[in-house]
């Protein structure tokens, strides 16, 4: 496989003037969704453990989840949104260069996700391979995509978050069972040289902080056995405040790192689209970076936390609803485990 930018020109290319006039730039063409049909609403969730709706809606914002049904994967809902995302960009699948998948519940610990996606969608030209950077993964996939973009090595990619986090959730532990969804979002990013596109992105990790949230088991520290199973480590651990505070501080640093490399404020961002992990913490980081109601998009109350899918899926969501007008400015801020944090910022 070879990967070439059509548009380098080895005349032109060691012109400084030219060179700006070349400069690619790296443009979301599509976006897609796609989540399953099986919703598990709050009062659902208080016939299996001891909470109820009003304590999940005040704490958290959300109403509702889509749980995957037997015989759905994380490729399942990976490829749907895959498929629609190109359909929209127009792109064909034989046309992609790269196929990046941001997921901490891939169908198998390997082969990646993303080459059953590949394989789904008969890309036969492209390269695939996930990443694992928790609910920070999409904008993690973003990032590394555009500079793939940028540095002419690839001319078309997909950047997927996609989880079935479901099936790593303990159904008898009120602290998690409430929060997560499954689903997928996705995005075709173009080498371009309009000036819109992704403007920047910017990546963050301390891992000093790895066990707040995180799967215990089924890696090669508890392996998966019976005791693993019998200890319960196969499920998502997290501290869940501890968690919270540090993620409002984090991702309005990432929010701010963003706004200040491109010389903006708050004030010109049309849509703000956040980690849909909780209301609260989407509410505060609001406040500190002084946007209002309308900037702010919000669809957990519908989904829950979808991990690295909550973001594409906020986005297509946006986009399909016609929210998104050309040329506006959309922050993308997102906290995770690892711990993980980003942001990007684009010019529709
Ligand atoms: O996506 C990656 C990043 N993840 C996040 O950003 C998640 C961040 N954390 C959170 O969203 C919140 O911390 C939670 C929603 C997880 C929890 O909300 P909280 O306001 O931080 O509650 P808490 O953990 O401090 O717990 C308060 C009380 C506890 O009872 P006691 O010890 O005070 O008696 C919990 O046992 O709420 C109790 N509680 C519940 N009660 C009813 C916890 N979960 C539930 C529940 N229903 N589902």
């Amino acid at each position: 496989m070879r990967f070439t930018c059509n548009n380098w020109n080895p005349i032109k290319s060691w012109r400084p003037v030219k060179k700006v006039g070349l400069m690619v730039h790296a443009k979301i063409t599509g976006t897609g969704s796609a989540v399953p049909d099986k919703v598990l609403t709050n009062n659902d969730i208080e016939k299996l453990v001891d909470t109820s709706d009003e304590w999940i809606i005040t704490r958290t914002g959300i109403k509702q989840r889509h749980i995957a049904a037997e015989g759905e994967y994380t490729s399942t809902f990976a490829t749907r949104a895959a498929e629609n995302a190109l359909q929209m960009a127009g792109v064909k699948p034989d046309e992609l260069d790269l196929i990046v998948l941001a997921t901490v519940t891939p169908d198998f610990p390997f082969p990646a996700t993303a080459c059953l996606v590949q394989n789904n969608l008969r890309a036969s030209k492209a390269a695939a391979f996930d990443i694992s950077a928790a609910c920070s993964g999409f904008l993690y996939g973003l990032a590394m995509v555009e500079k793939f973009i940028r540095t002419g090595a690839a001319r078309k990619a997909l950047v997927i978050g996609a989880e079935v986090l479901s099936r790593i959730v303990d159904w008898t532990d009120r602290n998690t069972c409430c929060l997560f969804g499954d689903g997928a979002g996705a995005v075709v990013v173009e080498a371009s040289e309009d000036e819109k596109g992704i403007l920047s992105t910017h990546i963050h990790s301390d891992g000093s902080y790895w066990d707040l949230l995180y799967q215990p088991g089924t890696g090669n520290r508890n392996p998966a056995v019976r005791k693993t199973l019998d200890e319960k480590l196969i499920y998502i651990n997290m501290q869940g405040n501890e968690v919270f505070k540090l993620a409002v501080r984090a991702m309005e640093e990432a929010a701010l790192e963003a706004l200040a490399a491109n010389n903006l404020s708050g004030s010109d961002i049309n849509i703000f689209i956040p980690h849909q992990a909780n209301r609260r913490i989407i509410d505060a980081i609001g406040k500190r970076l002084g946007l209002n109601g309308e900037q702010v998009f919000v669809n957990l109350e519908r989904y829950g936390n979808t991990s690295s899918a909550s973001i594409p899926l906020a986005l297509d969501e946006a986009n399909r609803s016609g929210k998104i007008k050309d040329d506006d400015i959309i922050l993308f801020d997102a906290f995770g485990g690892g711990l993980t944090w980003s942001s990007a910022l684009v010019r529709w």
